[in-house]
């Protein structure tokens, strides 16, 4: 029996397929690659030493997500395929709403076609809005997404809600991510986003390997230690070992549970800047910028309800995720791009591997 992890190419995707591998896990991949690159996954391989199947195809795809089903005998799904730009989601929410939501429908109906009831969805802090919340937030804090992206992550909690209260055989685990950041210790595989990055992190490693000039720090007048805003930093994975964990839980329980994974600590932008450079050695200009429309002054987890029913603890110090943040920027300073080049130049080693990519039947 497999685990299909759909948005496995991406960043928090292939670091949970490691995890998953190294577990012993069998895994099947389904992604349509319209954010990330098919050499991820043959770094997962690398990385691991094992095989697995990997489909291109895209989730609002029903015939082909069906044939994915009817081929390969699936226990569970960890579910990461999503388009997740804040920004991007304000001037295009139609997308947003049609990739996120009916693309998990769609995976629902074929899941509930054969059977397979078991789901692993990736939410996020995000629903939990802006302000209004006591910090450290808990799950039971209210819910109030304040932009397309963030209504998308809430509308795929009710309606999952839902489907388990009209079939209580369904076990679902909603797990809500704050900031993950690092990358896998090897530094092959990372986060390698496309454009300029909307996150710190990225930005602050662009910043160091001389991609980018300076750092805008948006906003220095918030009511924090340094005026600028707090956030919730989570390694990678720790966040990967948060899923094995929520897969283990719902084999044994049905129900639907949303849970933190965080770590429970707040680090100010200044504070982020300063443990790169410590950790790394590496300058990193900045200066102050207005504040961001939208972001909070403070956002960061209670995860105990996570360490209790999981029985998950993230073990990475904001060190750690600094120094495996500069790994993989300094040895991929243009993320998997030389590799997509290579893949249209001739025919390499990775276009082999490129050709292994299982198309829709
Ligand atoms: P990512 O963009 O790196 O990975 C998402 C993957 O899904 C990509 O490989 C993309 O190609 C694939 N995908 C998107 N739409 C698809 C579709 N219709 N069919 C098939 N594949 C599709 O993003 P990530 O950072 O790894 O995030 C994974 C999940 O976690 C997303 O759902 C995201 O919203 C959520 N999340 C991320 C963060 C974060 O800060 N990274 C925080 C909270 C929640
Ligand atoms: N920041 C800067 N300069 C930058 C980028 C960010 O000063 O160039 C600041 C922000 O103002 C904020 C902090 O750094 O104070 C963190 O910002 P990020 O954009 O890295 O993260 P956010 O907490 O704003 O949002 C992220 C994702 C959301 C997700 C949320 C919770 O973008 O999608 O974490 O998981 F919902």
């Amino acid at each position: 029996m497999a685990i299909l992890v759909t948005g496995g190419a991406g960043y928090i995707g292939s670091h949970t397929c490691v995890e998953l591998l190294n577990e012993g896990y069998e895994i099947i991949v389904l992604d349509n690659l319209s954010n990330s690159n098919d050499e991820a996954l043959r770094r997962v391989k690398e990385i691991t030493g094992k095989q697995f199947k990997a489909y291109n195809i895209d989730l609002l795809d029903k015939e082909h997500v069906t044939n994915v089903f009817k081929e390969n005998k699936i226990d569970s799904v960890i579910h990461f395929a999503g388009l997740k730009a804040v920004g991007e989601s304000v001037s295009d929410p139609l997308r947003y709403y049609k990739n996120n939501v009916t693309g998990t429908i769609t995976l629902c109906e074929v899941m509930q076609q054969f059977e397979v009831k078991k789901l692993v969805f990736s939410s996020s802090a995000t629903v939990y809005g802006a302000s209004g919340n006591n910090i450290p937030i808990t799950e039971e804090a209210r819910i109030g997404a304040t932009n397309p992206y963030g209504r998308t992550k809430h509308m795929i909690e009710e309606i999952l809600q839902d489907v388990y209260r009209s079939d209580n055989e369904w076990s679902i685990a909603l797990l809500r991510y704050f900031n993950p950041i690092g990358a896998h210790k090897t530094g092959r595989i990372g986060e390698d986003p496309s454009g300029i990055p909307n996150n710190l992190m990225p930005y602050i490693a662009q910043v160091a390997v001389g991609k980018r000039q300076e750092l805008q720090v948006f906003g220095n007048d918030y009511p924090t230690r340094d005026g600028t805003g707090v956030r919730d930093y989570i390694h990678v994975d720790d966040l990967a070992a948060g899923h094995i964990k929520a897969l283990k839980k719902i084999q044994i329980t049905n129900g639907v549970d949303a849970f933190n994974l965080g770590t429970g600590k707040g680090y100010s932008v200044l504070e982020m800047v300063n443990a790169f450079e410590r950790a790394t050695n590496q300058k990193v200009p900045y200066r102050m910028e207005e504040r961001r429309p939208g972001d909070a002054a403070i956002c960061y987890a209670n995860p105990s309800k996570a360490r209790k029913l999981l029985g998950w603890q993230p073990t990475r110090d904001i060190d750690v995720m600094c120094e495996d943040t500069w790994r993989w920027q300094y040895n991929n300073p243009n993320g998997y791009e030389i590799v997509k080049e290579t893949n249209k130049a001739s025919k390499s080693p990775v276009q082999q591997h490129a050709a292994d990519f299982l198309m829709p039947k």
